[in-house]
């Protein structure tokens, strides 16, 4: 699908909430069966912006399931158990009870699997007063703003993914650290599934041809390296990637909705509200191997 440019958008509007990208979109709702006119002008919005927003809907796990289906297979999480009625939808839940948050870290989605997520599709369904945003970091900018030295030498270097015990936590297992520190968040085993990766550290996207910076909390190492000798580098690129001017944050309300582009995107769940509930309900969307 050929996608316009936002210029051309005759069924939404959208309006940045930052220099680097993200979007909240108008005129939409979600809970119908769009058109598939509307459909390409939202993947136009998704590819301009990265990460896109919708305000006040109203969405069963169905509808948002049959929106989430009309981008792609839906991506089952080896780690972490769906709704009992809908295993597709993750519902995301911390109480008063739990000291973390589910994805409080920078990440870009199911990077330790073969083909990770395109994209994420996640529902507020009850939000904190205040806090419990989520921030999001526009990985081509990461990759542009490098100098051709660094951009050349990236493009040469491939990364270890897991999707488990992360050095970041200590090697400690997810099932052993949510038991403890996210109470309702229901950890299974993976069985079979692939769930460590090796991907180009620099990927072409593969509908706007632009390169993005391919990393996040789930890269250990370098393909061929040891975690020493990869660690200086890994830790800069890290902190590049998520330099303030390449982010924007998302005040959620009640019936948000955020879609983002895990190809060219990592998000961080910020976790400023203990003694308050958050509830979310989301759906990944397959993608294809990065390249
Ligand atoms: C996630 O990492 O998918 C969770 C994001 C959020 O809850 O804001």
């Amino acid at each position: 699908m050929n996608a316009p440019s936002h210029a051309q958008y005759r069924h939404i509007e959208t309006r940045r909430i930052a220099g680097s990208g993200g979007a909240i979109v108008e005129g939409i709702d979600l809970s119908t069966d769009l058109p598939d006119h509307v459909l390409a002008e939202i993947r136009a919005a998704l590819l301009d912006n990265c990460v896109i927003f919708f305000r006040d809907q109203r969405l069963t796990p169905e509808q948002q399931l049959r929106f989430a289906r009309r981008w792609g297979e839906i991506h089952l999480h080896p780690f972490m158990q769906g709704m009992a009625d809908y295993p597709e939808i993750l519902e995301i839940i911390k109480t008063p009870e739990d000291k973390k948050n589910f994805g409080g870290s920078w990440h870009t989605d199911q990077m330790f699997s073969p083909q990770p997520a395109m994209g994420t599709i996640l529902y507020a369904l009850e939000v904190p007063s205040a806090g419990g945003d989520t921030m999001f970091t526009n990985q081509y900018l990461a990759y542009e703003s490098l100098s051709d030295g660094m951009k050349t030498l990236c493009s040469q270097l491939r990364t270890v993914c897991v999707g488990d015990n992360f050095k970041q936590h200590g090697g400690v297992s997810r099932a052993a650290r949510y038991d403890r520190e996210m109470t309702h968040m229901k950890v299974k085993q993976p069985g079979n599934v692939q769930t460590t990766s090796v991907h180009p550290l620099v990927r072409t996207h593969p509908e706007t041809g632009r390169k993005a910076l391919y990393i996040g909390g789930h890269v250990q190492r370098f393909d061929g390296m040891t975690d020493e000798e990869s660690e200086p580098l890994i830790d800069f690129l890290k902190r590049h990637s998520v330099r303030p001017e390449f982010t924007c944050r998302f005040r959620w309300e009640t019936g948000s909705v955020a879609f983002w582009d895990n190809r060219c995107t990592q998000h961080f769940a910020v976790n400023d509200y203990p003694a308050e509930t958050r509830i979310m309900r989301r759906i990944t969307v397959c993608g294809d191997t990065p390249f």
